[in-house]
């Protein structure tokens, strides 16, 4: 924002709890008290709480909530403001990235993908939506699969122990917290028949969002951190965190499979002992999810004993 706007948040942030008056951020900029409402006006747009009081100027009151750029690059992490997906960008530099894992984060997706072809609501100053690329070193696609429910253990287990949230899985990619959604995990490879050369796990937080901030239709479904809690999270801190909790999580998923987190799966879960109908490709079956199969499939009790794995489907 090197221009009005730019300049004219630079003298708020140093005139700090003053107020500057119009007339003097008109003088330094050169131009009339009505330019100087319009950058006003661009600043609050951006998010910029600036209170304007007559006979004293204009004072800054909050800055907008936005990830850390310098701090996220000493991590190694790959940011940016706006891009349509992390997903996409991750795919694209996987063929030129050799090393195990990168990470790759967005202020805002202006075309985030969710799973089944849904759109990903991703706002600036909110949440959290990055893609993590991991190059394994000998992996089938079979057993790269469980690569969605070990994210959302680490995720559930970190968010659970270290902020207190309630995170628990809905099998097989979503976060909920108190029954609404919090967060979505969205797995895509890069593989031939026998072995995967690049797997994207995208990942999508609802961190700091108020209720408002949803689109109407999803207000009575998707939730925030924010909005269960009350207390807004430094999002820059728990990226760092979680990207590195993820890393090592990877080394272990690629070394030794999903056993490892298996029973912290368990832990977090949200589905199993629920009635449940599952959307297959085509059909649509119900029953009492009874367990998880080690291979990270569902177990649902169809009645009479009857058990049918599933190991890939929607809960609707
Ligand atoms: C879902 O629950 O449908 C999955 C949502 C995944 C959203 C994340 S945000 C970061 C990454 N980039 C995308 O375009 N999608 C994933």
């Amino acid at each position: 924002m090197n221009n009005g706007p730019g300049l004219i948040l630079k003298a708020l942030q140093n005139s700090k709890t003053e107020y500057m008056p119009g007339s003097a951020l008109g003088s330094m900029l050169g131009t009339s008290r009505a330019a100087v409402w319009k950058h006003i006006l661009t600043l609050r747009k951006k998010g910029y709480i600036i209170e304007g009081k007559k006979r004293h100027g204009y004072r800054l009151i909050e800055e907008p909530d936005r990830l850390n750029a310098g701090i996220l690059k000493t991590a190694n992490i790959n940011h940016f403001t706006a891009v349509e997906s992390t997903n996409k960008i991750a795919r694209s530099a996987a063929a030129n990235s050799s090393s195990f894992f990168s990470a790759y984060s967005a202020e805002e997706q202006l075309h985030g993908r969710g799973r089944l072809s849904r759109n990903w609501f991703s706002p600036s100053g909110a949440g959290l939506w990055f893609s993590a690329l991991i190059h394994p070193d000998a992996m089938n696609p079979a057993e790269a699969a469980p690569v969605t429910l070990t994210t959302a253990a680490v995720l559930a287990a970190y968010l659970n122990s270290e902020y207190g949230l309630p995170v628990k899985i809905k099998w097989p990619n979503d976060l909920m917290i108190n029954g609404k959604k919090f967060g979505g995990i969205l797995t895509e490879m890069i593989s031939d028949l026998d072995r995967v050369s690049s797997l994207i796990v995208g990942i999508g937080l609802n961190i700091n969002n108020r209720a408002e901030d949803f689109p109407e239709e999803l207000r009575g479904l998707a939730t925030s951190a924010y909005i269960e809690s009350g207390a807004r999270i430094d999002r820059t801190e728990l990226l760092l965190n979680l990207t590195a909790k993820l890393e090592s999580a990877y080394r272990v998923f690629c070394e030794s499979g999903f056993f490892p987190f298996y029973e912290q799966w368990k832990k977090y879960n949200y589905t199993l002992g629920r009635h449940i109908k599952v959307k297959l490709s085509g059909t649509i079956v119900q029953g009492t999810a009874v367990d998880l199969d080690k291979d990270g499939s569902l177990l649902l009790e169809e009645g009479k004993g009857t058990i049918r794995k599933i190991s890939y489907g929607e809960i609707v």
